[in-house]
């Protein structure tokens, strides 16, 4: 029985390594390999009708070489800068006013969402109500309409954004009585999307974000400590007075209402005015004109 590499019988054998990085096969036994081995084959000359011997060995010299023999050995190199790059991250921007601006803009919403509610009774453990979507067209909702505007150019222009117009396509609030959540979901055909908390108490006061990318959950090794680099979903704290944006691709969800109070969102979409007149059309020059 073949036992150690020493006890490989290189004399009789002749083994060839397939390389992850697509080189052709070459021999390994007993040459030091220079790419960590995937495959062993081996062509035997004259292992006669001991096959049982040959793939222990061949197992043995797989599970050694991988281990023993890394793909590249750089314990002797000087690394003179290293970095972790971070492309194509996912933002979330989060804006929280002072108390003395919150305040008047929350006040006349709270007015406006009562006088909505009046002839209501009231609302049921995990039970929400939604306004109608065009609450930036009211004369209350002016300062918060602004607030998003002047939001949404910041966001635009830290993206680098080229566009002639936008516009808030839909503006809605959401009071959410004890219990209540919101599942995952997103919110189509707009470019950006937002909510802004009028009352957010402890325990009503996150919202959670999922990694846009699935494939990255097939190998979900254990992690020392969560971070937005290794999570699957990412919470944000927000509280009274908060603005938070966000593309409207990216899923997110509302943990169910553990404070004493509603939670009071008013929730907003944003998309460029011009989209089908201007920004869609191609933006690559055409060889052939019309004449
Ligand atoms: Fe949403």
């Amino acid at each position: 029985m073949v036992n150690t590499l020493s006890d490989f019988p290189a004399d009789r054998f002749a083994i060839y390594a397939v390389c992850d990085c697509g080189q052709m096969p070459r021999p390994v036994a007993p040459a030091r390999p220079k790419c960590c081995v995937s495959v062993l084959t081996f062509a035997a000359n004259d292992y006669g009708a001991d096959n049982t011997q040959a793939v222990t060995a061949i197992h043995y010299l797989c599970d050694r070489l991988t281990r023993e023999y890394p793909v590249f050995d750089t314990s002797n190199f000087t690394v003179e800068k290293k970095e972790a790059v971070p492309l194509f991250p996912t933002f979330v921007w989060n804006m929280q006013l002072k108390r003395k601006d919150y305040e008047v803009i929350n006040e006349k919403i709270r007015n406006k969402l009562k006088e909505l509610t009046a002839d209501k009774p009231a609302l049921e453990p995990g039970k929400k109500w939604q306004t109608d979507q065009e609450l930036h067209k009211l004369e209350e909702f002016q300062e918060l309409t602004g607030l998003i505007y002047n939001a949404t150019k910041d966001v635009l222009d830290f993206l680098k954004v080229v566009y002639d117009d936008f516009e808030i396509t839909g503006c809605w609030a959401n009071i959410s009585a004890i219990r209540n959540g919101h599942i995952h979901h997103t919110h189509p055909n707009n470019y950006l999307s937002g909510v802004y908390y009028v009352q957010a108490d402890k325990g009503a006061n996150t919202i959670s974000f999922d990694d846009p990318r699935p494939q990255t959950y097939i190998i979900k090794p254990a992690v020392t400590e969560l971070s937005a680099e290794n999570t699957r979903s990412a919470v944000i704290t927000v509280e009274e007075g908060t603005l938070v944006m966000f593309p409207a691709w990216l899923q997110h969800s509302v943990q169910p209402n553990m404070s004493d109070r509603e939670r009071i969102s008013i929730a907003f979409n944003i998309m460029f005015t011009s989209f089908s007149e201007k920004m869609s059309k191609p933006q690559w020059q055409a060889d052939l004109a019309f004449k």
